[in-house]
């Protein structure tokens, strides 16, 4: 189906007296009116439909029919296909063999990266560069784009305060304001301002919600929170996505308070329609229309389609639901023709959105996937991301960065020399064999004969027989260097532990050569936070390099040897132990705050109740020294804002950047409120003996919160105002709300 330009034109003319945009408006109306008209029932219900291609996988192939349902008008979308090659001819099938030649969304999981991987998502958002981030999205959208595809299913913005959940490592981590900040520079990047656009791509913000809260962090596992909660902490970052425009929003596998997600009217009606006004078109996730039946929630899968698409679902992820059930569900009138047409629609309007009625090929340009795919821009903006976002957890006695290349080093570990685990998971379409290793970056910056490597064990077994050898290289090398961690499959989905330490025997490992006494570097790849308590202890260095990307080796080696200063930030707490979980800054103060004198208090017996490395918090090669925040009143009244000024010298012998941060505390609430909360950060860059002044403004909507009786707004009183360079190191001001 192409659009009929005579008609186009004659509608152009009619609408002449209108703005532009309600003429394109008025537009894309008449021409899915006139097309929902010629429509026949199964191929409205057809546009519903999502399959997976055999291209890939990435959850149960229930259907490898696919292509026939696609020659039979039967497919709205197909995902896991790429390549210009692979996209085309399965869009051929659509455009030339189907009654109406409806063109097919192709859709992936770019979630940090296509071909050339960024960093985590977890990982980038360390970097606290919201700029970063979105060119990492742009690069990402350019690339995916260039292979076939025109939607992602990103930015995943759960909130997540779990180590446990494998998942942890693809969202923002654990804070609302600073999620909604990286949620929005995501769906800016992926999707541009124009979609039609042959290098922007449909945004996907997921899983719709709160599938990141899921109890003991066991992967699908049930969600239960009170509704304040949930509009105060998980909501924000799906909201934020919708604001800035996100064309489509996931379903989440888990229930919430006793209602799976994906047949949830007060998550997808109520407030996803009818609060924020969001009129793009809702997918579910991986046959989760099916898993209600497991939920025990519907009696089978016809009653699962019926509740999906009375909730609010438009479309049935390989669920084939919406396919076998909705024409006789429409028939038992338990839904309506109107419903299958508004969602037929929405899915319509998407297709014309990305300019596929146009060129139903726009996407299948060979001569944009050999010149896009690595390009060298794109492998320098993952180089300087991965470089950003890693976070020096420990630096004793500076012993980095490295800086006499004649030393000798030993380089020891299971992931030393691996490609394949810098890309993380959910790499979209990257190649394993493609990174440079940490220990092959490090031979080139060092020189060969400076390095003696040793494995020393595997990620997770019990096999020492290589222990000899890294002790020997250990004890004959003058610094060692030890690159730790777990493998790019033990975050991700499905993915749940429980226990976060270094898999295996690897702190077995570490505590043998500590005792060389050599000065000990570890350099950690993971997709959560660790227990690092005992490696803490061990190691002069620590450098939580995540699962760092395509570029992530010579990235780690550059920083190592101090081409490039560490800047990033952590997003999310690191705890002492397990057993502090869930553990984040934002806690609330208790009727018994911790005094370590009093027995009835708030704490442990066996452990403080502050984590080994806080929200925020990371160090530099050089020292930062902060001032008293100053601000410009002590009141702050309706209609007018505070200026929060705060001058931070860089006291060391390095050029620098800092992530300044601005915390608020609401003193006497009418529910209780948090210690702290992130309301603003700035990322700059100070010269080595310079000083520079961060200004912050801060409004009086800025502190509105879901009070009493769960209306939004603000509450009039005294408030704390912290800045610093972590949640857990601040200086404090305070100042009056008043009306
Ligand atoms: C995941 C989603 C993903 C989908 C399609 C599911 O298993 O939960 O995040 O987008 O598969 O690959």
């Amino acid at each position: 189906m192409k659009k009929n330009t005579g008609l186009i034109l004659l509608l152009v003319l009619v609408f002449s007296s209108c703005g532009k945009q309600e003429v394109a408006k008025n537009e894309k109306d008449h021409f899915i009116d006139s097309l929902l008209a010629e429509m026949t029932l199964d191929e409205k219900i057809g546009q519903t439909v999502l399959y997976t291609s055999d291209w890939t996988s990435t959850g149960p192939t229930i259907r490898d029919s696919y292509k026939e349902d696609i020659k039979a008008g039967k497919v709205g979308a197909v995902f896991n296909a790429i390549t210009t090659k692979y996209v085309r001819d399965l869009q051929h099938i659509a455009v030339e063999e189907t009654r109406l030649g409806i063109p097919l969304i192709f859709g992936f999981d770019v979630i940090h990266g296509h071909r050339t991987i960024f960093p985590v998502p977890l990982g980038e958002t360390a970097s606290w560069d919201l700029e970063a981030i979105e060119q990492g999205a742009r690069v990402a959208a350019i690339e995916a784009s260039a292979e076939g595809l025109n939607w992602t299913f990103a930015p995943m913005v759960d909130i997540a305060r779990d180590p446990r959940w494998g998942r942890i490592m693809e969202g923002a981590g654990e804070d609302p304001y600073l999620g909604s900040l990286v949620a929005r520079a995501r769906v800016r990047g992926f999707q541009g301002d124009d979609l039609s656009a042959p290098n922007t791509i449909l945004a996907c913000v997921k899983h719709y919600a709160a599938y990141g809260a899921a109890q003991a962090g066991r992967e699908y596992h049930s969600v239960d929170m009170s509704e304040r909660m949930l509009r105060s902490v998980y909501l924000p970052p799906y909201y934020a996505a919708v604001d800035e425009g996100v064309a489509t929003v996931m379903t989440s596998f888990n229930d919430l308070d006793g209602v799976p997600a994906t047949g949830n009217k007060f998550l997808l009606k109520k407030i996803l329609r009818d609060e924020w006004g969001f009129n793009g078109f809702v997918v579910t996730d991986y046959t989760s229309i099916n898993e209600m039946v497991n939920h025990g929630n519907v009696a089978d899968l016809k009653e699962a389609a019926s509740l999906a698409l009375n909730a609010g679902v438009d479309m049935d992820m390989q669920g084939a639901a919406f396919d076998d059930y909705l024409k006789v569900l429409l028939e038992d009138g338990k839904v309506t023709e109107e419903q299958i047409n508004l969602s037929a629609r929405r899915i319509l309007e998407m297709k014309y959105n990305l300019g596929l009625f146009d060129d139903p090929y726009l996407y299948c340009d060979e001569q944009r996937e050999k010149e896009l795919i690595y390009h060298p821009d794109h492998l320098k903006a993952a180089r300087d991301m991965a470089k950003k976002s890693m976070v020096l957890l420990k630096n004793d006695n500076q012993v980095l960065p490295l800086s006499n290349k004649s030393e000798k080093l030993a380089v020891i570990g299971p992931l030393a020399d691996s490609k394949k685990d810098l890309l993380g998971s959910w790499k979209g379409a990257g190649e394993d064999d493609r990174p440079v290793s940490i220990l092959e970056a490090i031979r080139k910056i060092a020189g060969n004969q400076n390095i003696i490597y040793a494995r020393g064990c595997d990620i997770n077994s019990t096999d020492r027989s290589d222990f000899g050898k890294a002790l020997y290289a250990a004890m004959v090398a003058d610094k060692v260097i030890m690159i730790m961690g777990e493998s790019s499959e033990m975050s991700g989905e499905a993915a749940s532990r429980s226990n976060i330490n270094l898999p295996g025997i690897q702190t077995e490992l570490i505590k043998r050569i500590s005792k060389t006494g050599k000065p000990l570097i570890i350099v950690l790849l993971n997709g959560r936070p660790l227990d690092l308590t005992e490696e803490s202890q061990l190691a002069d260095a620590i450098l939580e390099a995540w699962f760092p990307g395509t570029e992530g080796g010579p990235a780690v080696a550059e920083i190592l040897f101090g081409n490039s200063n560490p800047s990033g930030k952590l997003p999310v707490t690191f705890p002492r132990n397990l057993g502090q979980v869930p553990i984040y800054y934002s806690v609330k103060n208790t009727g018994r705050p911790m005094d370590p004198d009093q027995k009835y208090t708030s704490k442990y017996l066996d452990v403080p109740n502050t984590p080994l490395y806080p929200f925020g918090y990371g160090l530099s090669y050089t020292t930062f020294e902060y001032s008293e925040p100053q601000i410009n009143d002590t009141i702050l009244a309706p209609g007018s804002e505070l200026e929060i000024k705060v001058k931070i010298k860089n006291t060391g012998e390095y050029d620098g950047e800092e992530v300044v941060q601005l915390y608020v505390r609401d003193l006497v609430g009418s529910v209780t409120r948090p210690l702290k909360e992130l309301k603003g950060f700035s990322k700059i860059f100070i010269p080595k003996g310079e000083e520079r002044e961060v200004v912050f403004h801060l409004k009086p909507e800025d502190l509105a919160f879901y009070r009493k009786n769960m209306s939004w707004g603000t509450e009039l009183g005294e408030y704390i105002l912290f800045t610093g360079g972590s949640s857990a190191d601040t200086k404090e001001i305070s100042f009056r709300l008043v009306k």
